[in-house]
């Protein structure tokens, strides 16, 4: 979590959204570096947006993280945004399907210049994450991102920002 976090390198004042927020470890070491910055954290799990609140109460009542129980589809969206940066750690998104509402999604959800963050841990499978991150990276290339690959002793960061 730390390594994919110092990946995203949280500016204090970045708008973020994290994607697929599970028990909301990422979530508070976001919200650490955060000063006047926001982070919006959804996940579709009802489970994970509660464990995400519990975690993080002191950065829910200071006003920087926002936690929604949703898809990351634009009804689930619906008008957050703009961000500067959006991740997401250990999701099955953008290379298990075509993803083509998932990366218009992001194209309009990024600031001019913002950056979207995939990464992976170590899978149970050894390779298993190099393969997603390959996957993934050819994906957000194909569709018109500036795609950058982060590895490290297994674990991975794909980090695309779309092309001007
Ligand atoms: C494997 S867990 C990872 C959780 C956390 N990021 C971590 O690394 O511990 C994947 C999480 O993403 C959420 N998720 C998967 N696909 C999603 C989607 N399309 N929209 C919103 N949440 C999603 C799941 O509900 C789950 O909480």
């Amino acid at each position: 979590m730390r390594w994919s976090v110092d990946q995203v390198n949280p500016a204090a004042t970045d708008r973020i959204m994290e994607i697929g927020c599970g028990g909301g470890t990422a979530a508070a070491l976001v919200c650490a570096r955060l000063v006047s910055g926001s982070l919006v954290a959804i996940d579709r799990s009802a489970t994970a947006v509660k464990k995400t609140l519990t975690r993080n109460e002191e950065c829910v009542a200071a006003g920087r993280l926002t936690v929604i129980q949703a898809p990351f589809t634009a009804a689930g969206v619906g008008d957050l945004g703009p961000f500067d940066k959006i991740f997401s750690i250990n999701v099955n998104l953008f290379w298990t399907s075509p993803a083509v509402e998932e990366l218009a999604l992001l194209r309009r959800l990024l600031v001019p210049g913002g950056t979207m963050f995939a990464c992976w841990g170590r899978g149970p499978t050894p390779g298993r994450s190099d393969e997603i991150a390959r996957r993934t990276a050819s994906r957000f290339a194909e569709s018109g991102f500036e795609t950058t690959v982060t590895s490290a002793d297994g674990l991975q960061c794909v980090a695309a920002s779309p092309e001007p």
